[in-house]
This record gives structure tokens, C-alpha cells and sequence, in this order.
């Protein structure tokens, strides 16, 4: 297995591998087996990333790779090349691995049927598709603090329908028996399929649950049937001290990133003890050089 568009393209034994090394390497970062042993990896970015890209690119320089990275905005793509004849030039330039983040959803499936069986690929985000690393990163964070996942109890606020963290985070919760998710924000951003889910708060509503992952309003993604009151999104449910005295919550606080301080959350919330958001950044850059050493 050396291609991941999804997370049901994992089994459990290789994630917990992947949480392994995870581990050894955030315990003794800087050093790090250097199994990169000179192959080139390329980072393809249609979409604006800073924690991804920039991960995945520190943690493939420290284990020894060469890298790449394609700016589409400056190939010749720009000049009517396919995505497909860019991937083929980029194979003919002894390229051994794509880390690749698409505005289309699933073009992950077919960028997998276009590579050849010896050159790895990572999927870094597909429209709102999947974006397996983050979901990993999350839930790695998450056992850190959790160990056990039977008995956590998350609950997922703000923009579910444009996210492609989620669905990734949810496929990877069911392995690790995680069960009790629910979803909160306004009906226009969470359709019937996550359930259950609350359209508003009331007080102590959040009192026993364990997690809060909080979501930005991906307005990139929105599409012209979609519409949002912001203001009413901010007075019902931006993450404040407020909200967390009203909810009662007073679990861990995580956010993929990048936020939007005064829209979905505080900077006094986002920067509270109880906030997980930088840790999963650092547990981004160990998962990534893990799973680069372990796929590539
Ligand atoms: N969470 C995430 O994918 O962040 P970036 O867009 O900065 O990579």
C-alpha cells in the first residue's frame, strides 16, 4: 500500500504503525532516520495550505528526500497542459511520490488510477471529498490526551457540509470505536446525514462532552444555493467565554486550521489551556514524516 486518497484505503494494523513511529519521532525530534535515501517528492497545491504543505515539505526534507514543489499558478498548465500530461512530465523527471491537495472532489480515486504501482501518492485534501492526514493528526492528537477512544464523546461545531476533514475524521473514529459524535451549528451547514445534530444551544448542553472541534465556514466551497447569516452564526455559536460558560463545556478545544479569530472562535478561547490547536500542528509535521517513512 503505498497510495492514500481516503482513509478506507488504510487498515487499522498500518494506522496504529503510523501512530507508532508518530509517537517515537515527536519523542525524539530532531532526530530522524534518514529514509529518504535521496527519492524526490513532489508537492502539488491547487489550493492555498500552510500546515499541510509546509509539513509535509519539512518533514520530507528531514528524512532525506529531495523536494519539489509544483506551483500550478507558474507551470504550463497555465499554457493548456492537462493534469494528466503534468503528472506524466513530472514521472519523467524521476519523481517518486505526489502529495497532491485538488479543489475537485475524488479526483484523489483517479489520480491513484493514473500512477504507476511504484510511485507513492498522498492525498492532502479533494474538495470536501477527504483529507486523510488531517484526520489522522486529529485523531492521533486525540488519543494522546485520550488514550482509549470507546468513551469520548465529541461534538463537531460549525461548517460540516463544506469540510473534507470531517468525513475523513469520522471514518477514521468508527476503527478506533469512537461512536459518540454529534453536531452543532445551523441546519444550513449540516445536512441530514451527521446526526444527531442541534441547531442551537442551551444551557449546559455541552457539559459532558469531551471534545469540542470547531470548524471554519469554508466560504471557498459554498455554492450559489447556499446561504449563512454570519452575524446570527457569530451571536448563536461563535466559541467564546460566553459560549463555554452558557454550553458548560469544558473539554479539549480543536481546530483543523486555519481559523477565522471572531468568526467561529476567540483568540482567548484559541489560546486557552484547554486548546489542543497548536498541538495538532506539531503532531502534524511527526504524522507526516511517519507516514512518508512508512509509504514511501
Ligand atoms: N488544516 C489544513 O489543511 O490547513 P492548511 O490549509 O493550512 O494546510
Amino acid at each position: 500500500m503505498n497510495k492514500i486518497a481516503a482513509i478506507s484505503d488504510l487498515k487499522k494494523n498500518f494506522i496504529d504503525q503510523v501512530f507508532e513511529l508518530t509517537t517515537e519521532i515527536s519523542a525524539n525530534w530532531p532526530k530522524i532516520e534518514k529514509v529518504g535515501n535521496g527519492k524526490t517528492i513532489c508537492l502539488l497545491f491547487w489550493e492555498p495550505s500552510t500546515r499541510t504543505k509546509l509539513s509535509f515539505e519539512h518533514a520530507a526534507k528531514m528524512l532525506g528526500f529531495n523536494v519539489l514543489d509544483f506551483s500550478p499558478e507558474h507551470s504550463s498548465l497555465k499554457k493548456g497542459e492537462s493534469f494528466e500530461d503534468t503528472i506524466k512530465t513530472l514521472l519523467a523527471m524521476k519523481v517518486d511520490g505526489f502529495v497532491i491537495r485538488h479543489p475537485e472532489d475524488k479526483i484523489s480515486t483517479k489520480i491513484k488510477e493514473l500512477l504507476p504501482a511504484n510511485t507513492f501518492y498522498i492525498n492532502a485534501g479533494d474538495g470536501n471529498y477527504a483529507h486523510p492526514t488531517q484526520a489522522m493528526l486529529d485523531v492521533f492528537t486525540m488519543k494522546e490526551k485520550f488514550h482509549n477512544l470507546n468513551n469520548l464523546k465529541i461534538t463537531i461545531l460549525g461548517d460540516v457540509n463544506h469540510s473534507r476533514v470531517i468525513p475523513s475524521q469520522i471514518e477514521l473514529l468508527k476503527i478506533y470505536s469512537c461512536l459518540d459524535i454529534n453536531y452543532l451549528g445551523p441546519d444550513s451547514l449540516i445536512s441530514n446525514k451527521f446526526s444527531p445534530s442541534f441547531s442551537s444551544t442551551s444551557e449546559n448542553c455541552l457539559a459532558e462532552r469531551d471534545i469540542l472541534f470547531i470548524l471554519r465556514i469554508q466560504k471557498e466551497r459554498f455554492k450559489n444555493t447556499d446561504n449563512l447569516n454570519e452575524s446570527d452564526f457569530i451571536n448563536e455559536f461563535q466559541v467564546n467565554n460566553n459560549f463555554l460558560t452558557r454550553t458548560g463545556f469544558n473539554g479539549f478545544i480543536m481546530h483543523p486550521g486555519p481559523m477565522n479569530i471572531n468568526a467561529e472562535i476567540t483568540n482567548e478561547v484559541a489560546n486557552s489551556d484547554n486548546s489542543l490547536v497548536l498541538r495538532q500542528v506539531e503532531n502534524g509535521l511527526y504524522l507526516r514524516a511517519a507516514l512518508l517513512s512508512l509509504i514511501a
